[in-house]
């Protein structure tokens, strides 16, 4: 008899393959917690850069671990000039994340630090890298647009020195607030798919940069980080508000998923959604420039209701939603609010590293190798018997 064996089709829906301390998303109950701590806690009295240290070394720092902490970020709060000459040889319209991407395994040609497998040069390799993405994606910004790279502020916070760097304007305090809020609440998620991609790699020994690399691809994808983007450019294509019922009608009719609806795990609105839509409203009450928050409203609550009218089930809003609205507002181009994802959640990704190699709580596997059921064909009845060309 034929052994039987489970096919797991499914993504690996509901599957644990780890034990991780870092962080609990119970998508049941709509809670999402960083090392012990409620996110909604963090977004509101921590910075990023103290939830970056939470997730790196396992507790919130005290004023001069972080004040440590912010000098060693903003140690590297520059890119190789190599780099930068780089990022200007590369087409203008190349697309952000592919950039973002590409930059990491030249920044790990500069770190000395790469052929040290020691927990305590993963920890140095991952602060270089979080003060760096967001260097790399505001350089860019400005290049594609032919200026010149903003020198970074000492003055300034993490999240308020990015949209200095990208705009060369400080912004106002709440603007940086605003954004520092919005990375703390990006910065982790446990094993989703890029978070997966970076342990993967890190489960075979390969040096940080390489993990971080296959994350940021991870990313990129529409179903994962890249439907921030496709939030806006859906937004863009509503237009106005009357116009959101059409626009639902039309994409369940057509088979396509409303952006920012739905998740793999929460069974309810994602906690982090609120804050966000609430940040981007008060944006664009003040600015009173743009309506975006106000038809990604209707469109939340039109794509919730027809879905529910159709599948007879309910959908959740997620993280991606208003963060369209909400960047819109601080003036960030909409094809890089994926990479905004990514300079928050590198943080995140960077613990992860650091917990696969050396602080699993748990015997693990050494490296991991899932199996697959093959279903192809064979090239004879019993055996594979190979086809000379000559006789195909
Ligand atoms: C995130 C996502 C991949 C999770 O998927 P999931 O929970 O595994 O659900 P499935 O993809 O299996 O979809 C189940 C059903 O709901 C539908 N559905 C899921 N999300 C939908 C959405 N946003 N809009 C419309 N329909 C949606 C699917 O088409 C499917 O319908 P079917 O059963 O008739 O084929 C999915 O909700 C999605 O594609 N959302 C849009 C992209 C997005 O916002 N991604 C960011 C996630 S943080």
């Amino acid at each position: 008899m034929e052994e039987c064996r489970p096919v797991l089709n499914t993504g690996l829906r509901g599957v644990v393959i780890a034990d991780t301390r870092i962080c609990e998303v119970d998508g049941a109950n709509g809670r999402l917690i960083y090392r012990g701590y409620m996110v909604q806690d963090l977004a509101e009295n921590a910075s990023f850069e103290e939830v970056a240290f939470l997730l790196l070394y396992e507790k919130l720092p005290d004023s001069a671990e972080l004040a440590e902490f912010k000098r060693r970020l903003l140690a590297e709060r520059h890119l190789p000039p190599e780099v930068i000459d780089v990022l200007k040889k590369r087409p203008k319209d190349a697309l952000p994340m592919d950039i973002l991407q590409a930059a990491v395994p030249l920044l790990a040609h500069h770190d000395p630090d790469t052929a040290d497998q020691s927990m305590e040069a993963v920890l140095r390799m991952s602060i270089r890298l979080i003060a760096k993405l967001a260097i790399v994606v505001a350089a860019w910004d400005r290049i594609r647009n032919d200026k010149e790279p903003v020198e970074p502020s000492a003055d300034l916070d993490h999240a308020a020195n990015f949209l200095y760097m990208l705009s060369g304007e400080i912004p106002d305090e709440e603007m940086g607030r605003f954004l520092d809020k919005a990375l703390v609440l990006h910065a982790e998620h446990s094993f989703n798919a890029s978070t997966f991609a970076a342990r993967e790699v890190a489960s075979t020994r390969a040096h940080i940069y390489a993990s971080i690399a296959a994350a940021i691809g991870s990313l990129s994808g529409d179903l994962h980080g890249g439907a921030n983007t496709r939030v806006m450019e859906m937004l863009f294509k509503i237009g106005s508000v009357d116009k959101v019922t059409d626009f639902v009608n039309q994409e369940f009719d057509a088979g396509r998923v409303i952006f920012g609806l739905g998740h793999a795990v929460y069974d309810t609105d994602d906690p982090r959604a609120e804050i966000i839509a609430s940040m981007s409203k008060v944006l664009e009450d003040k600015r009173g420039k743009s309506h975006w928050y106000e038809i990604s409203a209707k469109l939340e609550k039109t794509g919730k209701a027809e879905f529910k009218k159709r599948k007879g089930s309910d959908i959740y809003v997620n993280v991606d939603f208003y963060s369209g609205s909400l960047y819109f507002s601080m003036g960030i181009p909409a094809d890089l609010y994926t990479p905004v994802f990514a300079i928050s959640r590198i943080a995140g990704w960077c613990a992860h590293v650091v917990e696969e190699q050396f602080a699993g709580a748990a015997p693990k596997p050494t490296l991991y190798r899932p199996e697959s059921e093959y279903i192809g064909d064979y090239c004879g009845p019993d055996v594979c018997e190979f086809t000379p060309l000559d006789d195909r």
